[in-house]
C-alpha cells in the first residue's frame, strides 16, 4: 500500500517557484531516496510534504489530502522530520530532546522504554544523556535528531542530509543505526543524500531531481549501475 504520494508537486518561497512538479511515492514501511545536486530542490520537497512553504499538486498520506495543512497537523498524522542542520534544541539535555520527540504520546512506560531504545541504538549519547545537545559533537547531534524523530512513534521518517558534516566513518555509523531503526520499527522513510553511497545503503529505490523536477527513478540496484550517476554521484 502507498503511504505517501506526491503528484506533479511545486512549492515556491514568496514569488520564486524552486520545485517544479516533483512527483514520488514511498510504500508502507518502505525506504525512497532523493538524489540530487546542491539547490536541485531536495530540502524543498521534503518542506513541502512538512508544511513549511507554500506547495501546488498533490500530496497524500495514507490516502488522504495533506497539502495546506500547518507543521503540527502533518506531524501528529504520523511524519517526523528529521531537517537539514539537525534542529536540535541546544539548551536542552540529550534526555529532554528525546522527551520533546514524544510530546504527543501519552503512556509513560513505552516513552521510557523508547528513550533506552535510542540509546541502545546510539550508545555514543548514553554517557551524553544529562548533556546539553550544544555540547554533543556533529555526529551526536545527528544522533540525537533521528533519536528525537523516532520517539514520535511517526510512520515515516524525512531525513535530511544525515551525513552533512560528519567524518566518513561518523556518517557511517549514523547510517548503520538508521538501518537498524528501519528493519526493527518498519518505519517508511524518505531519505535526501549527497552522498549516494550512503542513500543506496538504505534505500529501496530513489529518485533523482534536477533544478526541481525528477529526471530519474529507479530501483537502487538499477540507478547503481547507471553511468550518469556513478559519475555524477559514486565518485566514478
Ligand atoms: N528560504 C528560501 N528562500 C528563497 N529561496 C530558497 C530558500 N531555500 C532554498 N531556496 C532556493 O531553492 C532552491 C532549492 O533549494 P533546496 O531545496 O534547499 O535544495 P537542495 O536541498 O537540493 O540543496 C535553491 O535554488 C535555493 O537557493
Ligand atoms: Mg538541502
Amino acid at each position: 500500500m502507498t503511504l505517501l504520494e506526491l503528484v506533479d508537486v511545486t512549492a515556491s518561497y514568496g514569488p520564486v517557484q524552486v520545485i517544479d512538479g516533483v512527483s514520488l511515492s514511498v510504500p508502507e514501511g518502505g525506504s525512497v531516496g532523493i538524489l540530487g545536486a546542491n539547490g536541485a530542490g531536495k530540502t524543498t520537497t521534503l518542506r513541502a510534504i512538512s508544511g513549511t512553504v507554500r506547495t501546488g499538486g498533490r500530496i497524500t498520506f495514507e490516502g488522504r489530502d495533506i497539502r495546506g495543512l500547518r507543521p503540527d497537523q502533518v506531524a501528529a498524522l504520523g511524519i517526523a522530520h528529521v531537517p537539514e542542520g539537525r534542529g536540535t534544541l541546544g539548551q536542552l539535555s540529550v534526555r529532554e530532546n528525546l522527551m520533546v520527540g514524544a510530546y504527543l504520546r501519552k503512556g509513560r512506560k513505552a516513552i521510557a522504554d523508547d528513550v533506552d531504545y535510542c540509546l541502545e541504538l546510539f550508545p555514543q549519547l548514553r554517557d551524553r544523556v544529562g548533556s546539553r545537545a550544544a555540547a554533543l559533537s556533529g555526529g551526536e547531534q545527528q544522533m540525537l535528531a533521528v533519536g528525537r524523530a523516532f520517539m514520535a512513534k511517526p510512520k515515516l521518517l524525512l531525513l535530511d542530509e544525515a551525513s552533512l558534516g560528519l567524518a566518513p566513518s561518523t556518517a557511517k555509523t549514523v547510517y548503520d543505526a538508521i538501518r537498524r531503526l528501519r528493519r526493527e520499527s518498519g518505519i517508511a522513510m524518505l531519505v535526501v543524500e549527497q552522498n549516494a553511497n550512503l542513500a543506496f545503503s538504505l534505500v529501496d529505490t530513489a529518485t533523482v531531481l534536477e533544478t526541481g523536477r525528477n529526471v530519474l527513478t529507479g530501483t537502487s540496484a538499477e540507478l547503481k549501475g547507471m553511468d550518469e550517476i556513478r559519475r555524477a554521484y559514486l565518485g566514478g
